[in-house]
């Protein structure tokens, strides 16, 4: 059945892929964006203009870290203008006082900010970033005192999983409105490091009994968002809310992705937004098309009762681990793939003495 095509919901825009981070999982592709391809204020204002036109809702500004541009308040102020709710994805390190004010008075509306760990050792020793942990602290209370609200973004794996408790007791302590307990999705970075990331069954078991037992005692100050890793779930999760249905993603270079890791997934072709109306793209756009809705969908999705619920799951993990992007995603106990996804969980989260590497560019 061929699904209608919406307008998307929200745009992430990753204006750079500069960061004085270097977290083993990022979410950015192996190959970063220079700062010389990176698109000029210009064009981003085109992008935001055209983007209210094609009905979009949300701008998320993201990287990298998107506060390393100084044309980021003007960026804010104009998708003000043009009735975006934005939303700033950021580590917090380079922000201080003024910077946050401006962001605010440009008509930021809310700020998701990431930690890396509970504490200094644990969290600047993922994101490679000494000092990162207390700013972060820091610039929560900055956020605090304006009153924006925040959401604290929590990525998990083997090396900090088991502060999930402290993490919490943290969000708490730092006036979040939510946590996104995040595990690590392995792609990219995260594909490249996974022997030294992924957790064991013990320890999201633990992680999943804290997450539980806070949901209860914390009903109505802070909601917690925590989604089992696929590695240990039985069903995959609607990944972008299917693929083309509700979200798009414009790298720091101009290409239009259905999704932020779209391009570790071979043969799609992707198209810039300065070539060509990004509504175009949206709704014509070969890399938007290839999975849109179920048509594409192979046995056993395309004859299941929720292939509309979590359309088929993640392409980019099916290409990751199986090679095929239109497999069904192993995540799926349904999957003939389930085994090898299973097989990589055991044989991979077991203490390796291997070290992560960091991002780099
Ligand atoms: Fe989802 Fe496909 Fe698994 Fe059905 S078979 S639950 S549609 S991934
Ligand atoms: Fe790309 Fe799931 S991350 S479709």
């Amino acid at each position: 059945m061929t699904v209608s095509i919406e307008p998307p919901l929200a745009m992430l825009a990753e204006i750079t892929h500069r960061c004085p981070l270097r977290c083993p999982y990022c979410s950015n592709p192996l190959e970063l964006s220079k700062r010389s391809h990176e698109l000029s204020t210009k064009v981003w204002l085109n992008i935001l203009d055209e983007a209210s036109e094609l009905g979009i809702l949300q701008v998320h500004f993201s990287g990298g870290e998107p506060t390393v541009r100084d044309d980021l308040t003007m960026l804010i102020k104009h998708a003000e203008k043009k009735g975006l709710y934005s939303n700033l994805i950021t580590s917090g390190v380079l922000i201080d006082k003024s910077k946050l004010s401006s962001f605010v008075d440009s008509g930021l509306q809310h700020i998701q900010l990431s930690i890396q760990g509970a504490d200094s050792k644990v969290g600047d020793y993922i994101g490679g970033f000494p000092g990162g942990h207390q700013k972060k602290l820091e610039v929560a209370q900055l956020i605090h005192d304006v009153d924006l609200p925040l959401t604290l973004n929590a990525v998990v794996h083997r090396h900090n999983i088991g502060q999930i408790k402290k993490i919490i007791s943290l969000a708490e302590k730092l006036h979040a409105q939510r946590l996104e307990v995040a595990n690590v999705q392995y792609y990219g970075w995260g594909f490249f490091n996974r022997k030294s990331l992924l957790p064991n069954r013990e320890q999201l078991m633990e992680a999943t009994e804290e997450v539980n037992k806070a949901r209860d005692r914390l009903k109505g100050r802070l909601v917690i968002d925590y989604v089992v890793p696929d590695y240990y779930a039985r069903r995959p999760k609607a990944c972008m809310g299917g693929w083309g249905r509700r979200f798009l993603n414009i790298n720091p270079a101009g290409y239009v992705l259905p999704c932020h890791a779209a391009e570790t997934i071979p043969g799609l072709r992707f198209e810039r937004v300065t070539d060509k109306p990004l509504s175009e793209i949206w709704y014509h756009g070969s890399a938007f098309e290839a999975f849109r809705g179920t048509d594409w969908m192979p046995a056993p999705c395309s004859t299941c009762d929720r292939k509309e619920i979590d359309w088929g799951g993640c392409r980019c993990q099916a290409a990751a681990i199986t090679g095929r992007p239109d497999a069904t995603d192993p995540a799926c106990e349904l999957s003939p793939d389930h085994g090898s996804m299973n097989s990589i969980a055991q044989n991979e989260s077991k203490p390796s003495q291997e070290q992560f590497q960091y991002r780099r560019m």
